[in-house]
């Protein structure tokens, strides 16, 4: 178990005691065992809110596998009955996260304000995979999984006290904030766009991060960035985890530095990432002032509808968007191939990204769940578990599409509305989850295409797809100019991606 040494130094179920010195914050646990010493009166001790009992005990004297309060998954040990706070809970990925961990055993609790069905009907588009309203996804959680979700209506921006009240009650030992516009394309419409993706993303999170101080500072903060922070540096220097190794070095005028431990630049690609980038920002420095503990999580893009637990009746299912702001890239491609629109490339498709399917997300997720950080530790993770180029991915739904659905699937390469980089290198590093914390991937890219063309060729979706078809062609141009994309090229099928010329463009660090 990748968790199975950590000990009550990383658990969210003891206090500090002791003479806590906030300036040391960021410090590993470690250190402090090494510098302090226990006859001292700065030495820090550890008090358990599960096990009063044990009184008051040095904190590295007990591990999870020792602690009868963690108990053994197939993802690490985790707390017994942990309460688990989702804010975004009504969202694509805090929906799946909410039942995946009721049936883990995990109490959770959630708050959404439906910003993002109000989003997507504003835009005149719709979840093409049908969602229930909250209170019958409430209902069919605890009839078909016997899970409880304790659930409230709260803006975590505007209704500050509120989620004050709802933390302090229920006294989360994790908390996942999905809780974001999660559009780049959104953010780009207009002024008004970027201000309400900025202002919801920016002020929520810091207002959160207050309440959390002033709550539950003890509690973990699973924090969603995006690997679209990084951008896509044209020197094709990688993308570390967030923060510099420590043999990283700078150097400059015939001298030299250690770059480790500082924060990786940050070149977002539009005002929704710019809004993330702010963030990063404000998450680590809270970490720094008030010892909080944090995992920043830069995910890469998700594709797929398939958990078990949402596949287990209808009224369960999450939701799946397709349109040009809230679609993702996969997930609209297989959906243009179900309605015979020509999958759309923008520009020369070159685009690499990093990519994870959304049941490996939740696997992810559970892990890092699992093993806090440390008081006032800012750590970092890149999310994905591949790395694709836009044609590649268009050529492999092609590839499904046409040789198990019997499905004419074509692709076209239309104007690029975005101001990026069509071709560039990618080397992007993905080691924590598999050698720190015991991630490997179970989903292939393969097999969740499948999954999705099975669900989207049912009557009920394929209408859905059908009856929004108009708002999958991009239209929002980071220009400002306002028109439709004009297609540039048919592809000829014929030609597979070479694999030599994919090679040529990644390089995997595993
Ligand atoms: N889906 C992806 O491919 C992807 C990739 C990288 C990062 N992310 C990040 O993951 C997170 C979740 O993404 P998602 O795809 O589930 O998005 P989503 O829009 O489906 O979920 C977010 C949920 O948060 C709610 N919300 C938004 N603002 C809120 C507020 N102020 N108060 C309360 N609730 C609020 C929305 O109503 C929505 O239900 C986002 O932060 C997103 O930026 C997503």
């Amino acid at each position: 178990m990748h968790n199975a040494k950590c000990t009550c130094w990383n658990c969210p179920a003891i206090d500090l005691a002791g003479k806590v010195d906030f300036r040391a914050c960021g410090q590993s646990g470690k250190q402090f065992d090494k510098t302090l010493d226990s006859t001292q009166e700065t030495h820090i001790m550890a008090e358990c809110k599960r096990r009063p009992e044990l009184g008051l005990y040095d904190p590295m004297a007990i591990t999870f596998q020792e602690c009868p309060q963690w108990q053994e998954t197939p993802y690490g040990y985790i707390l017994k009955d942990m309460r688990v706070m989702i804010l975004g809970i009504d969202g694509y990925l805090g929906w799946t996260l909410a039942l995946w961990l009721g049936s883990l055993g995990c109490k959770v609790s959630g708050v959404d304000n439906y910003n993002r069905r109000n989003w997507v009907k504003e835009r005149g588009a719709h979840t093409i995979v049908p969602i229930s309203r909250m209170n019958q996804r409430l209902r069919a959680a605890k009839e078909i999984l016997d899970i409880d979700i304790d659930f409230r209506q709260i803006d975590i921006y505007t209704q500050r006290e509120r989620l004050k009240e709802f933390i302090d009650e229920v006294k989360p030992e994790s908390i996942i904030h999905y809780a974001e516009n999660p559009s780049p394309a959104f953010s780009m419409i207009d002024v008004e766009h970027a201000i309400e993706v900025q202002k919801n993303n920016v002020l929520g999170t810091l207002a959160l991060l207050f309440t959390i101080r002033d709550t539950v500072p003890e509690s973990a903060l699973l924090k969603l960035g995006t690997m679209g922070e990084y951008g896509t540096p044209l020197t094709g220097r990688p993308l570390f985890e967030g923060i510099f190794p420590a043999e990283a070095i700078l150097q400059w005028g015939g001298r030299e530095w250690s770059l480790g431990g500082e924060l990786t630049p940050r070149d977002p690609v539009s005002f929704y990432h710019v809004s993330k980038v702010q963030d990063t920002f404000n998450v680590y420095e809270a970490c720094k002032y008030w010892w909080l503990r944090s995992f920043d999580i830069m995910q890469g893009v998700i594709f797929g509808v398939h958990t078990d637990q949402v596949a287990a009746d209808p009224r369960l299912r999450t939701r799946l968007d397709i349109d040009e702001w809230f679609g993702t890239i996969i997930n609209r491609f297989v959906a243009q191939a179900v309605i015979g629109i020509p999958l759309t490339l923008y520009g020369l498709g070159k685009q690499i990204r990093g990519f994870i399917a959304l049941r490996d997300a939740m696997e992810c997720m559970t892990r890092l769940i699992c093993a806090p950080p440390e008081p006032g530790q800012y750590a970092v993770v890149n999310q994905i578990s591949g790395i694709h180029s836009a044609r590649q991915l268009a050529y492999t739904v092609a590839k499904i599409g046409r040789e198990y659905f019997n499905l004419p699937v074509q692709i076209q390469r239309v104007e690029n509305p975005r101001v990026e980089a069509d071709e560039h290198p990618f080397e992007a590093l993905y080691e924590k989850l598999p050698k720190r914390y015991g991630f490997k991937p179970k989903v292939t890219i393969d097999e969740e295409i499948t999954r999705m063309f099975e669900l989207f060729l049912t009557p009920e979706v394929k209408k859905r797809i059908e009856e929004r078809k108009q708002v999958i062609m991009p239209k929002t141009w980071w220009s400002g100019v306002k028109k439709e994309v004009e297609r540039l090229e048919l592809l000829d099928l014929k030609g597979e991606i070479e694999e030599d010329e994919r090679l040529r463009m990644f390089k995997v660090h595993r």
